[in-house]
């Protein structure tokens, strides 16, 4: 694709009139500030189609398009970004250099990706990592299926091939596998002495590597890429792209922790399988998850960290709308080995009988829960179901409210109490949540009104205060953009969504004003805050019941601390 410099990109816009330019193929009227005429992508009889040139946009409530000089040639003449740009240029004069063509970014993080797996692939056949591989059990099939491969020791070992091939090593820099070294004056190898596990994309591009430490001595265990242009790890499933369509056909995934509890599992024939690897659970992930499968095993290692990051993924699985289940396996053990020593006949037998979430929770409190005070008890189930609010179903919600209380050995006449106060406080929820979506809406309208205040507000709220996502991902666009040179229409074309788009020239639309800009900032971040108060208190409830249902005392009472400490001041405030 040719190339068009930044600057000269700059210029074309300048050049362009949004209004000169649309009046050529739409008869615009006045209307106040703005300019209003029939509407060139969809068939209409009455005007909604509106250009504002202070703003250097158009829009159309009629069909949502909207956008600016070049998104508008682009839609209309179905022309591609850099035509759009050529056409422009044309328009208004303006010759556009001849520069050689510079592939993306990303296409060259790709390549350097690439050519680093395959180099350390290169460097297993006949090493000390090879041996270690078959040492461990896995054999030349699935060593070539994983296509594993291992960095050598030495700190040049990759940079000198990558110079010797007249490659770019700021390429490869950017990819994670140089890292840059001011004292060295240049860059060195990132991984070094490693097993160098490749993590792919679904459709099983490398876009990452695992590498474990084979020497005792230097840094952590596990070294991961970093987040890359092209790696972005909460959103990535260590094996998915092996294991997806098992995974369909089977309905179910299994989860693991480890890179090598994966593979084990594989190689043992139980194909649908992924790792997090060295991440908890997160949202994102399970809802790629959810495009493969409802139903996912948890099979994490049986030690305190296992433990704990088994609750909280079953929190995301609730929440992604799929059907956790969990196995436990003997203390100490990780599939790996349990595997070795067990074989995987067992190992079946164990995920076939993978308990759901209510029996997990029994299955870990104490032997003496009968025991505990009746107003622990309570705190248990109550986190419990409020872990479980997540469940979309309602019938399905309050069959898990039933089973809870039953399987956990409540009375009936406290069950049913307990029961119908969750409910109400879930519905009392609405109107808040539908109040604070508004807040956040009016607020971006008045940053689109006041763009002077952006770069402030960037400093003073972060994005994720936001909890209407397309709200939070306009926000977190909007603190983003150089507020000096704030334009609308460029804003809008940074979006491909048009639910978006829409949505923000909504916003734009229905932006009035009121009293002094100053004032009203002040206002919203007053608002803002105090919500982020009452965020951080809720997190904290449901954090100390989850310490004391995973029986960690100590950590309860520190939040339980910082719990009444912010409720203290935020109390003050309000007097
Ligand atoms: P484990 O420490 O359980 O390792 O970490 P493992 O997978 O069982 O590996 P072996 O069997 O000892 O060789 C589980 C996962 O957590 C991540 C890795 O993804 C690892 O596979 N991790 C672990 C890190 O990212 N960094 C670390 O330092 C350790
Ligand atoms: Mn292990």
């Amino acid at each position: 694709m040719g190339y068009i410099p930044e600057d000269i990109v700059e210029k074309i816009k300048d050049d362009t009139d949004i209004l000169d330019l649309i009046g050529e193929y739409v008869t615009l009227k006045r209307a106040g500030k703005d300019y209003m005429g029939l509407c060139p992508f969809h068939r209409e009889k009455t005007p909604s189609f509106t250009v504002v040139p202070s703003k250097g946009f158009y829009y159309c409530f009629g069909c949502g398009a909207s956008g600016n000089a070049i998104g508008f040639i682009m839609r209309h003449e179905n022309l591609d970004y850099p035509d759009a740009i050529k056409h422009l240029a044309k328009r208004s004069g303006i010759t556009i250099p001849e520069t050689g063509t510079s592939d993306s970014l990303s296409g060259r993080i790709y390549q350097a990706t690439e050519y680093a797996h395959a180099f350390f692939r290169r460097n297993l056949k006949n090493s000390t990592a090879y041996e270690y591989l078959r040492g461990r059990g896995l054999n030349d099939d699935t060593i070539a299926e994983m296509e594993i491969g291992y960095a050598p020791p030495g700190w040049e070992n990759l940079y000198r091939e990558v110079v010797a091939d007249k490659l770019a090593p700021s390429d490869f820099e950017k990819a994670g596998l140089f890292v840059n070294s001011e004292k060295k004056q240049g860059h060195y190898d990132k991984f070094r002495n490693r097993l160098m596990f490749p993590i792919k994309n679904i459709s099983g591009r490398v876009i990452a590597f695992g590498g474990r430490a084979l020497g005792e001595d230097e840094g952590p265990k596990y070294l991961n890429s970093p987040e890359t242009m092209i790696y972005h790890k909460g959103s990535v499933l260590y094996g998915l792209n092996w294991s997806k369509n098992d995974i369909r056909s089977a309905g179910k995934a299994i989860i693991t922790e480890g890179y090598f509890d994966f593979i084990s599992v594989y190689q043992a024939g139980i194909k649908n399988a992924v790792a997090v690897s060295g991440t908890g659970f997160t949202p994102n992930q399970a809802s790629i998850l959810g495009r493969f499968c409802k139903e996912v095993v948890l099979l994490y290692d049986a030690d305190s960290a296992g433990m704990k990051a088994t609750f909280r993924a079953v929190e995301v699985l609730f929440n992604a709308g799929l059907e956790p289940y969990i196995v436990r396996l003997p203390k100490g053990a990780d599939p790996d080995s349990f595997i070795k020593e067990n074989g995987v006949e067992p190992l079946q037998v164990l995920l076939d009988s993978a308990v759901d979430y209510i029996g997990f929770v029994k299955e870990s409190l104490p032997d003496d829960y009968a025991n505990l005070p009746i107003s622990r008890q309570e705190r248990i189930i109550k986190s419990m179901v409020e872990t479980a609010t997540g469940i979309e179903d309602e019938l399905r919600y309050d069959l898990f409210v039933r089973k809870a209380i039953e399987t956990l050995g409540l009375p009936q006449s406290a069950a049913a109490k307990f029961h119908k106060r969750n409910q109400k406080s879930k519905k009392r929820s609405i109107p808040e949540i539908l109040g604070r979506v508004k807040l956040e809406r009016n607020y971006l309208g008045f940053l689109f009104g006041n763009a002077e205040f952006i770069k402030e507000s960037s400093q003073l709220l972060k994005p994720e205060v936001f909890t209407d996502v397309e709200s939070k991902e306009i926000y977190s666009n909007l603190i983003s953009v150089n507020s000096n040179s704030f334009s609308i229409g460029d804003f809008l074309e940074q979006f491909s969504d048009d639910g978006i788009r829409r949505k923000i020239t909504e916003i734009i639309v229905s932006e009035t004003a009121g009293a002094p800009p100053d004032l009203r900032f002040n206002e919203y971040l007053e608002k803002f805050k105090n919500l982020q108060v009452s965020d951080r208190l809720n997190i904290l409830q449901s954090e100390i019941a989850r310490a004391e249902r995973e029986g960690d005392i100590e950590n309860a009472d520190k939040l339980t601390r910082e719990y009444q400490d912010l409720r203290n001041v935020a109390r003050k405030k309000v007097v």
